[in-house]
């Protein structure tokens, strides 16, 4: 369904650039493009530098329905000056492209998104994209492989780094600490180490997920510095630690916290989280019961399961149907696909 809408899109885009004349991107840019999207595998398609738009050049098999290949250049293109016409955006996701992410990226100096999520783009990351202006880098799902570069570090206007789903290796650099702007983190891969102090510097950050990555814990008290919105660890092996001081996270919607060896009690203020409506703290050695305080109006989905809870379940949780708590399930469906409505499921405490 979406892909005659995206043609359709293009076509009415075509009519309108021949009957306003919109101004080109510069030659340069142009040829810089083609080469990119060679260099990434994306034979199929042609930058065409008078409408800021990719035209399909053969048949492209649609592989996903979220499929997308799309360039996008600044607002100023339509006031018919060329030098003030230039690609911000790159987006070529879902497209299994098997070629390698290109240095030559840096050589558009008014790019600010790349995302190129869900393709087999392999090689390493180059760490040439430094010297970039990268605002949002999506290479969430590909074949990347070695090790997160330093010079991403020099990013300081980045705000989203998706990294998830490749197969990077070694520690993330302490250069990543600079990144004070960045609002979404995620990643997934092989990494080494403990998940680093410096996360604490990331003051933006809303948003933060490390799921099977590799680090290992304790979560760093610094954690407690940032105003989270969601928070999700999972599979973090190391040493037993208590719960991470969230208090700070006032506007807290989603904590996943599922198998990070976390013994204790979960704190009382996490149940009086207006906002929190996921909460899955599972596979962990939490003892005590839930508070009886519970103001988290909000709280729909709750995963316990494999701990040492005890006592009964407020009344107060068990709001309007919505809300799931497993205690006893050995396994559990995947917390990152909540959107499926799910039955409710309320166990016994132990
Ligand atoms: C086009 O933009 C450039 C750079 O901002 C400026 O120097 C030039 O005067 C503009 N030309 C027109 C026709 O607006
Ligand atoms: C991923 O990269 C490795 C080499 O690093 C290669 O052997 C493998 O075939 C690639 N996988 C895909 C799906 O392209
Ligand atoms: C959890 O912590 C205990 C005690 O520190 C340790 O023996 C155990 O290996 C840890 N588990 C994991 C998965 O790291
Ligand atoms: C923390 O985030 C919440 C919601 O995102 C916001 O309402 C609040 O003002 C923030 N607090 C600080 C100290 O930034």
């Amino acid at each position: 369904m979406r892909k005659p809408k995206f043609m359709l899109f293009q076509v009415f885009n075509f009519i309108m650039v021949i009957q306003l004349a919109e101004s080109v991107v510069p030659q340069e840019e142009v040829e810089v493009l083609e080469q990119i999207m060679t260099l990434m595998g994306a034979t199929n398609w042609r930058f065409n530098g008078n409408t800021c738009q990719l035209d399909m050049i053969a048949q492209v098999p649609k592989l996903h329905p979220e499929a997308e290949a799309r360039i996008q250049c600044d607002i100023d293109c339509n006031n018919g000056n060329s030098s003030e016409c230039h690609v911000i955006t790159i987006i070529h996701k879902y497209y299994s492209l098997g070629g390698v992410l290109p240095p030559q990226l840096i050589e558009l100096p008014y790019l600010r998104t790349i995302d190129f999520a869900y393709n087999y783009l392999g090689g390493t990351i180059p760490p040439e994209l430094g010297s970039s202006q990268l605002q949002s880098m999506n290479l969430e799902a590909n074949n990347f492989s070695g090790t997160v570069p330093s010079d991403l570090g020099r990013l300081i206007n980045l705000q989203a780094l998706i990294l998830s789903s490749n197969r990077l290796t070694g520690m993330l650099p302490s250069s990543l600490a600079e990144l004070s702007n960045l609002k979404d983190l995620i990643s997934d891969n092989d990494l080494s180490g403990t998940i680093p102090n410096f996360i604490e510097k990331w003051r933006q950050l809303n948003k933060l997920e490390l799921i099977g990555t590799g680090l290992s814990g304790p979560i760093p008290s610094s954690i407690s510095i940032l105003n989270l919105t969601d928070l999700r660890i999972c599979e973090l092996s190391g040493p037993t630690q208590s719960f991470p001081p969230l208090d700070n996270a006032v506007g807290l919607q989603t904590l996943v916290l599922r198998n990070c060896n976390i013994s204790g009690e979960i704190p009382a203020y996490i149940w009086q989280r207006r906002d929190l409506q996921l909460l899955d703290v599972s596979f962990n050695k939490l003892i005590g019961g839930i508070s009886r305080d519970i103001i988290g109006r909000s709280l729909r989905y709750v995963f316990l399961t494999g701990n040492m809870l005890s006592g009964d379940i407020p009344d107060s949780l068990l709001i309007e149907g919505a809300t799931m708590i497993y205690f006893h399930a050995q396994r559990m469906p995947s917390v990152l696909d909540m959107d499926v409505p799910y039955m409710l499921t309320v166990g016994e405490m132990i």
